[in-house]
């Protein structure tokens, strides 16, 4: 497999994963990331655009990546994913059911919209009126043309995008069939994604617009700190009650609770639909999963197994403490390197 580069433009920074395919191996080959212009993602403007374009050919240069094919990622919040039952059709028949399918369900004119299916289930054979399963992704045609601009004007080559979950999916479930059910929590700066990846495929996805940046929010304008200050607070005490009097902690709580609170809707949403199967295990990816005490907060809450992302588990790579510390942070872009056939 000839190398590229998988590319997560986050809204707090840029990361890059780089592997090379040797035999059945993935080979490590490069990693960097730089801080992404504050606003530049969700902005219009051309002036933001062309920062943020600086910012990524920054990242890619300090990459020093053989190539410039690379494949990146959607976010989450602006794509529509869905998985919807369909009666049992051919790949033919499927691709024009499909299409009248994307209209009834996506929220946008269809014309607006690129949109990709994926088989995830077809049924037990001879079993009438039985139904498949297929994955459905949608994104608004002028983001997509947005993301091409960004990465044609960094130089790259673009060969695909994916959404965030997809590659989360990837680099932390894979088609491992020992797998249990899992619940992927992408705690990010300003977003937390999470989703239900079942036998390898993703069953059901959902996005909230509070991240890591509303802790430090949070402990700002509680505290009266300026916001450098709280972040340094936040990565250094965390959840942890018994420091600082449990005052970092306390101005945190109402942020996490929101958080928990959607682990919980989308645990028991998948556990109505899927009494036989629930989730067993939730992986923490995103920058925020290393708050202190965070694993044991959602543990104890939830009482599931958690764990923390290790994308590179499956990535020949020579073991270091930072690798170790910064795989959830790259697991999106770990994902998106270890997609085939691009
Ligand atoms: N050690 C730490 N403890 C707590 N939080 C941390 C730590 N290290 C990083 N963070 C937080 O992680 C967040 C950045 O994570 P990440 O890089 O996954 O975000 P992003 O991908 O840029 O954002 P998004 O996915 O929301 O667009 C920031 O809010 C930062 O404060
Ligand atoms: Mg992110």
């Amino acid at each position: 497999m000839p190398t590229h580069i998988g590319l997560d433009i986050g809204s707090e920074s840029i990361k890059l994963v780089a592997v090379e395919k040797t035999g059945d191996k993935y080979v490590l080959v490069a990693m960097s990331h730089g801080p992404t212009p504050v606003g530049a993602l969700k902005s219009k403007n051309e002036i933001e655009e062309q920062s943020l374009i600086a910012a990524v050919k920054a990242v890619v240069d300090s990459a020093k990546a053989k190539t410039k094919d690379v494949v990146c990622a959607l976010h989450e919040s602006d794509v529509f994913t869905r998985v919807v039952q369909m009666p049992s059709l051919s790949d033919r028949e499927l691709s024009s059911a499909v299409r009248w399918e994307a209209e009834q369900v996506i929220p946008l004119p269809i014309d607006e919209v690129i949109y990709q299916h994926q088989v995830i289930r077809r049924p037990e054979k001879d079993v009438p009126g039985a139904k498949m399963d297929v994955f459905l992704i949608a994104a608004p045609k002028l983001l997509v043309d947005r993301y091409q601009r960004i990465l044609l004007g960094a130089g790259l080559h673009p060969k695909a995008l994916e959404t965030e979950m997809v590659a989360l999916a990837r680099s932390l479930v894979g088609n491992n069939p020992y797998s249990p059910t899992t619940l992927i929590l992408d705690f990010g700066a300003e977003a937390t994604d999470m989703s239900v990846v079942h036998g390898g495929f993703i069953a059901f996805t959902r996005s909230i617009s509070s991240g890591g940046a509303a802790l430090s929010r949070a402990i700002a304008a509680e505290l009266g700190f300026e916001m450098a200050q709280a972040e340094s607070y936040k990565r250094t005490y965390g959840l942890m009650a018994n420091q600082m009097e449990g005052k970092i902690n306390h101005a945190m709580q109402p942020v996490i609770a929101i958080v928990l609170e959607e682990v919980k809707r989308v645990l028991a949403y998948y556990a109505e639909h899927n009494p036989k199967d629930p989730v067993r295990r939730i992986t923490l990816a995103g920058g925020s999963a290393r708050l202190p005490g965070f694993v044991v907060e959602i543990a104890t809450a939830l009482g599931i197994e958690v764990q923390m992302a290790d994308p590179f588990f499956n990535i020949s790579h020579r073991p270091t403490q930072e690798l170790a510390d910064e795989g959830p942070r790259f697991a999106v872009a770990a994902g998106l390197a270890l997609k085939e056939d691009v």
